[in-house]
């Protein structure tokens, strides 16, 4: 599994680990990210239970297990957290933060350590060391109950499924060509963000935002002007269509 820095000024990192060679083709490729903040680790959308050995190897690299306060899940599909059980049994310290309807089926996973902090609808704050992050609402973009993380300070947003593409192994871990790119986004949004208005509501709340990079939890990352980019095509893309790839 490869790891690159997003951001680092100070003891504020931004790390995003994926482009797993070792991955079984059936199973999508994820992104996973992890914000460090004076002796505190944060590990979003942590991955699937096949990827927690190379993830752990990963992560301990720049962290301790002890200082990993927290883990993030964006929503409740397999590919976010099925590897909760896992690190439910290594991790002393940690609490999950995830949205507040989804705790007892993420249950399912194994938690029997790992203490649930439900996010409430309208979303929260959230602070991790001496950085306040956010946990923006992002409901419906796909999962009913679905939140991303904003960093005001790293201009980053995890923005979870919403700008994921389907993409090769050693594909570049940012977006350099936006035209190329939209055929390995269109079918996965266009199938799986159900709602029109859910899309434009986000659209609107995230233009507010300050952002450098925008940070999938698949495919590659818009840095820039792809961000813009990014919104303006999702504005014109009509969502919740049941058809063929
Ligand atoms: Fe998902
Ligand atoms: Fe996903």
């Amino acid at each position: 599994m490869k790891a690159i820095s997003l951001y680092q000024k100070g003891n504020h990192q931004w790390l995003c680990f994926g482009r797993d060679p070792e991955r079984d083709e059936k199973i999508i490729d994820t992104n996973q990210y992890m914000i460090i903040n004076n002796g505190q680790s944060i590990i979003l959308d942590p991955g699937g239970i096949e990827l927690f050995s190379q993830m752990l190897t990963s992560v301990l690299r720049y962290t301790s297990l002890e200082e990993i306060t927290a883990l993030f899940a964006s929503h409740q599909d397999p590919d976010i957290i099925s590897s909760l059980g896992l690190w439910d049994q290594c991790l002393p310290k940690a609490k999950l933060y995830s949205p507040y309807i989804w705790e007892s089926f993420l249950a399912h996973f194994g938690m029997s350590n790992i203490q649930f902090e439900g996010i409430p609808d309208e979303g929260c704050d959230f602070q991790l060391g001496n950085v306040k992050l956010q946990f923006v609402p992002a409901h419906y973009l796909h999962s009913s109950g679905n939140f991303n993380v904003y960093d005001k300070e790293a201009k980053i947003l995890m923005s979870g499924d919403v700008g994921a593409a389907l993409d090769k192994d050693d594909a570049p871990f940012f977006v350099e060509d936006f035209d190329a790119h939209i055929p390995k986004m269109e079918f996965f949004h266009r199938r799986w963000m159900p709602s029109n208005k859910a899309k434009d509501d986000w659209i609107s709340s995230i233009r507010k935002l300050d952002i450098e990079i925008m940070a999938p939890q698949h495919g590659g990352l818009f840095k820039g002007d792809m961000v813009n980019k990014f919104l303006n095509w999702f504005e014109k893309l009509d969502v919740g269509v049941a058809q063929n790839k």
